[in-house]
């Protein structure tokens, strides 16, 4: 009775496991709700640059609420910062939160391999989250013993910028974890939506595809990569094109994303390999953050 309780309250200690892009801004979205957060990684010249990036983007947001007063705005950032720690051991880390949400490797076995870590270790009543971009949360939670305190928190890229998190209920979530995400999600300023553990969820069950349609496109050579960019821009109001989104998120997610699902459903046409996009893979040619995917970057 008393863990049920514990659950209905809000949840104030956050543990993040990865301090990647993602990782870094779900931390940045809590702490700026003013929750205590702990950022874990592996690496600790990436929770170094995770701090610095955190800094960097509560400055942006800063700027944008404390227009006129550099002295709130400044408050605003050390405050923030202030309520994130870093760890590099994500067992000790854990001890007191209430949510832990998983943004490290899209792996299912070393996701596997920390959460079986965990589940020993945290309280009863941490609810596990994991950000998989196109894993099965069931799979996931299949090795913990909380499976009614497991669901998945689905951030996008910028975690700061964009609005929507998808709230995924797996096979156990029980309504008490369900509604303590939703609610959390909400405290963040994210507006939430309800998803089944589909591949994909929702987004990604759409965004996928439309890329991978945008590169047979151009593989096809039906148009320019500029070309399908501006029409999606223009014609559909896109704020990227999808050639663009592509680089935006990197190649090898892409690729990654595709493989694994054309894996598990071999007959899905949308989900078929691509030459082109392995051959640019294979080249190192991943995006934006190799300074070249389908467009050059300085
Ligand atoms: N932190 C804080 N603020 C940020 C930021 C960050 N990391 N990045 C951008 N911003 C702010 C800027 O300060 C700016 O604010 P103002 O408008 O108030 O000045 C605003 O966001 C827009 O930024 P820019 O002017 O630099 O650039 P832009 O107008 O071209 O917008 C964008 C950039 C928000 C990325 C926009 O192009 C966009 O929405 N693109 C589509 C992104 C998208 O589809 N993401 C989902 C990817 S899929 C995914 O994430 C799921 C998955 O599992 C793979
Ligand atoms: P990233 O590579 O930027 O960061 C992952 C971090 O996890 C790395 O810093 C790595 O050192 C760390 N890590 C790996 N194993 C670890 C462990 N056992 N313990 C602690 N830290 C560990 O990746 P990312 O883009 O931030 O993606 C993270 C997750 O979020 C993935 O599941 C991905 O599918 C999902 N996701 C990504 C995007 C995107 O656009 N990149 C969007 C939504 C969801």
């Amino acid at each position: 009775f008393s863990s049920s309780l514990a659950l209905q309250s809000a949840i104030k200690n956050v543990t993040v496991i990865g301090g990647g892009l993602m990782g870094s801004g779900i931390a940045q979205v809590a702490a700026q709700a003013g929750q205590n957060v702990t950022l874990v990684d592996v690496n600790s010249d990436i929770l170094a640059k995770a701090q610095k990036s955190i800094g960097n983007n509560l400055g942006r947001v800063a700027k944008k609420i404390y227009k006129d007063n550099p002295q709130e705005s400044e408050k605003f950032v050390t405050e923030s910062m202030n309520r994130i720690k870093t760890a590099t051991d994500a067992l000790s880390a854990s001890q007191t939160a209430d949510l832990v949400v998983e943004a490290i490797v899209e792996n299912i076995d070393v996701k596997h391999q920390l959460f079986q870590k965990l589940d020993q270790i945290a309280p009863d009543h941490t609810i596990f989250a994991s950000n998989t971009s196109s894993l099965s949360v069931n799979e996931i939670a299949s090795v913990v013993k909380r499976k009614d305190k497991f669901g998945g928190l689905h951030f996008f890229n910028p975690v700061p910028v964009m609005r929507l998190l998808e709230v995924v209920r797996g096979a156990e979530t029980s309504e008490t974890t369900y509604k303590s995400m939703m609610d959390w999600g909400k405290s963040l300023g994210k507006t939430c939506i309800t998803c089944k553990d589909t591949p994909g969820f929702v987004v990604n069950r759409l965004l996928v595809p439309y890329i991978a349609e945008a590169i047979r496109l151009f593989e096809r050579g039906d148009a320019s990569a500029r070309d399908i960019d501006i029409a999606m821009k223009l014609g559909a109001g896109y704020p990227m094109g999808p050639l663009e989104l592509a680089d935006y998120v990197g190649l090898d997610t892409n690729k990654f994303i595709l493989d694994g699902w054309h894996k598990k459903f071999p007959e899905e046409q949308l989900f078929k390999p691509i030459p082109l996009l392995n051959k640019l893979v294979s080249e190192g040619k991943l995006g934006v953050k190799t300074g070249e995917g389908f467009y050059k970057y300085e």
